[in-house]
């Protein structure tokens, strides 16, 4: 059984903190990248509030395939440069977007998701996933869940 839980009264810093640790821990040592995806989207889930969908999409043969995920039954394939998803990949940057319905080509996979934080996942010097994370509430992603989530990018890299 694993315990990695927030506490309450975390600051958003202080749960991103905790996550990345979290993170680490529960990756380190396994080589299945399925199995880490499919942990970390839980500890993404169960750490950050007011998600509707926090998930991966991986980089395969060129486009964006769906990867393990939390939440509604979503798009299973993304262009480089379509919606919010393929922005992120093509560019290799971080798209943090307060209101979904003002950024061109957002791919609606749950009418719910109001705001989306979608960060680029590099190894070797290409973008080999992307880490997508969906709020039903407007503006709900800041820049210490970009910087946060860049982090926990970064140190999973080489492990999915
Ligand atoms: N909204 C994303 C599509 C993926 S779903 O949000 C899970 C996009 O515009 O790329």
């Amino acid at each position: 059984m694993f315990t990695f839980a927030p506490t309450d009264g975390q600051s958003r810093a202080e749960l991103h903190i905790d996550l990345l640790e979290a993170a680490k821990a529960l990756t380190e040592g396994e080589p299945d990248g399925i199995a880490n995806m499919a942990n970390l989207a839980a500890l993404i889930w169960q750490y950050l509030p007011d998600l509707n969908w926090a998930g991966f999409y991986r980089m395969v043969g060129g486009e964006l395939v769906l990867g393990p995920f939390i939440g509604k039954p979503a798009c299973i394939r993304i262009a480089l440069g379509s919606g919010v998803c393929g922005t992120a990949a093509a560019t290799a940057t971080t798209q943090l977007v307060p209101d979904v319905h003002a950024f061109p080509g957002h791919i609606a996979c749950d009418a719910a998701s109001r705001s989306e934080l979608v960060v680029p996942v590099i190894r070797d010097g290409a973008v080999i996933a992307v880490i997508d994370l969906d709020s039903p509430s407007p503006d709900r992603f800041d820049e210490d869940d970009a910087r946060g989530i860049e982090a926990l990018a970064t140190a999973i890299a080489t492990r999915i």
